[in-house]
C-alpha cells in the first residue's frame, strides 16, 4: 500500500523521525514489568522509628535497582514497594501478611518484631512467597524449617548468647539479673542469655519481667536492688531500655546495664540522657563504620532521606538486594522460579557477606558489643559466631 502524502521528501522523513520518537517511550513502557516488593513493619506506635528506618533501607535498594534498569524475562523491571504497617502487633501482623499475599507481591522484606514475624511467616510460606527478615531475631524464625523464610540478620541465640558468655567470662559479674518485656523477642533473648550464663557456670540471682508498654520499672528494679545484682540484662527495645537505665540511676542501682539487640541507637541516648553513660548493648552484625561500604552507605542514606540511619536500614537494604539479585539471576520474579537462586545467593552486602544456610539463616553472622562513653556508642568487641 502506498501512503499518500503531500509532504516533500525531507519533510516526510522529518515527520517519520518525530513519529518514531513519539512512539519510542510508549514501546519502552510496554516492555516494563512491575515487581511488587512487600514490606511490613511498625510504621506507627513506639517502634515506628525502626520501621521507617527499615523502609528507607528497602526503598534505597529499589531506587538503585530501578536506576540500573535490570532485565527480568526480557523486560525492564520496575521495583515498587507495597508497605504495610503491622503496628508491632501480632494480630495486625497477620492481617498485613494476608494483604501483601492478596496484593500479589513477589517477595516480602519484613517484619521488624519477632512477635509479628513468627505468626506472619507461615502465611507467606503457605502462599509460596519468600519472606526475607531484616530485623526479627528470635531463633525459631528459621529453625521451624519454613522453606520460604530467610534472614539477613544474626539471631538472639548468637547475640544474647554472646552477651551471656561475656557477662560471665569477661565482665566476671557474680550476681546476674534479667528483665524482659515478655514479647517473643525480649523473652527469647532473655532465655538465650540465661542459657549461656548457666552454661558458663554463672549465677542468676533474679529474673523479672514487664510488658512492652511498661514505662516505670521501679518495682522490678527495687527487687533487683534487694537481690544485690551486679549486672542487669534487659531483653527489650530502646525506649524501654532507656526507662530502665534512668530508673536505675534514680534508685541507686549500681549494676552494669546490658541491653540486647535494638538498644544501641540514637533514640536510647536521647531518651536516657546522662543515665546512658556506661550502658552496654549487644547488637547484630559488625559496626557499620568498619564495613567496607558502610560509610558510603550512611552518606547516601542521609542524602536521600535527610536523616541518619537509626538502626536496621542496612539490613533492609541487603534483604531487598538479596531478592533482586535472585530474580535477576533466575531471570524471573516468580517465586517458584527464583527461590532456588535465593537459596544459593552470595554477595557482599552493606552488612557483610550475604548467604543462607539450609534453614534460610544468615551464614557467618556476627554480633558486636557497644558501650556508651561520653554520650556516644563505642565499639568494644565483635564476635563471629558464638
Ligand atoms: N530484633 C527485634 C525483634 O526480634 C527487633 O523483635
Amino acid at each position: 500500500m502506498r501512503i499518500r502524502t503531500n509532504l516533500k521528501p525531507a519533510a516526510w522523513l522529518a515527520a517519520c523521525a518525530i513519529a518514531a520518537f513519539a512512539v519510542a517511550p510508549m514501546t519502552a513502557a510496554a516492555e516494563d514489568v512491575t515487581v511488587k516488593v512487600g514490606f511490613a513493619a511498625p510504621l506507627t506506635g513506639a517502634n515506628a522509628g525502626y520501621g521507617k528506618d527499615l523502609q528507607n533501607g528497602v526503598q534505597l535498594a529499589l531506587d538503585e535497582a530501578n536506576a540500573k534498569k535490570i532485565s527480568i524475562g526480557g523486560k525492564t523491571a520496575k521495583f515498587e514497594i507495597a508497605a504495610e504497617d503491622d503496628q508491632a502487633d501480632p494480630r495486625v501482623g497477620v492481617q498485613a501478611a494476608q494483604k501483601l499475599v492478596d496484593d500479589g507481591v513477589a517477595v516480602v522484606v519484613g517484619h521488624f518484631n519477632s512477635g509479628t514475624t513468627l505468626p506472619a511467616s507461615p502465611i507467606y510460606n503457605n502462599a509460596g512467597i519468600p519472606m526475607i527478615d531484616p530485623a526479627a531475631t528470635n531463633p525459631t524464625i528459621t529453625t521451624r524449617g519454613l522453606e520460604n523464610v530467610f534472614t539477613v540478620i544474626s539471631s538472639d541465640a548468637q547475640n544474647a548468647g554472646n552477651a551471656g558468655v561475656y557477662a560471665v567470662t569477661t565482665t566476671k559479674a557474680k550476681r546476674i539479673a534479667i528483665i524482659d518485656d515478655r514479647t517473643a523477642f525480649g523473652q527469647g533473648e532473655a532465655d538465650e542469655f540465661e542459657k549461656a550464663v548457666k552454661a558458663k557456670g554463672g549465677n542468676i540471682v533474679a529474673r523479672e519481667f514487664s510488658d512492652n508498654q511498661t514505662v516505670d520499672f521501679s518495682a522490678q528494679l527495687t527487687r533487683l536492688k534487694a537481690a544485690n545484682a551486679d549486672l542487669i540484662f534487659f531483653g527489650g527495645l530502646d525506649r524501654q531500655a532507656a526507662a530502665v537505665v534512668k530508673r536505675m540511676k534514680q534508685l541507686g542501682v549500681n549494676a552494669q546495664f546490658v541491653g540486647g539487640g535494638g538498644v544501641m541507637d540514637a533514640d536510647f541516648l536521647k531518651l536516657a540522657g546522662d543515665a546512658a553513660e556506661g550502658a552496654q548493648a549487644w547488637e547484630y552484625g559488625s559496626p557499620l563504620d568498619k564495613l567496607p561500604q558502610g560509610k558510603a552507605f550512611g552518606d547516601k542514606f542521609q542524602k536521600r532521606f535527610g536523616v541518619a540511619i537509626l538502626s536496621y536500614a542496612p539490613f533492609g537494604y541487603d534483604a531487598a538486594w538479596a531478592a533482586i539479585h535472585a530474580m535477576e539471576k533466575a531471570n524471573s520474579a516468580d517465586p517458584k522460579v527464583y527461590r532456588p537462586a535465593l537459596k544459593k545467593i552470595s554477595f557482599e552486602g552493606i552488612t557483610g557477606p550475604i548467604a543462607f544456610d539450609d534453614k534460610g539463616a544468615l551464614k557467618n553472622a556476627s554480633s558486636t558489643l557497644y558501650q556508651v562513653k561520653n554520650g556516644q556508642w563505642e565499639t568494644i568487641v565483635t564476635k563471629h559466631g558464638m
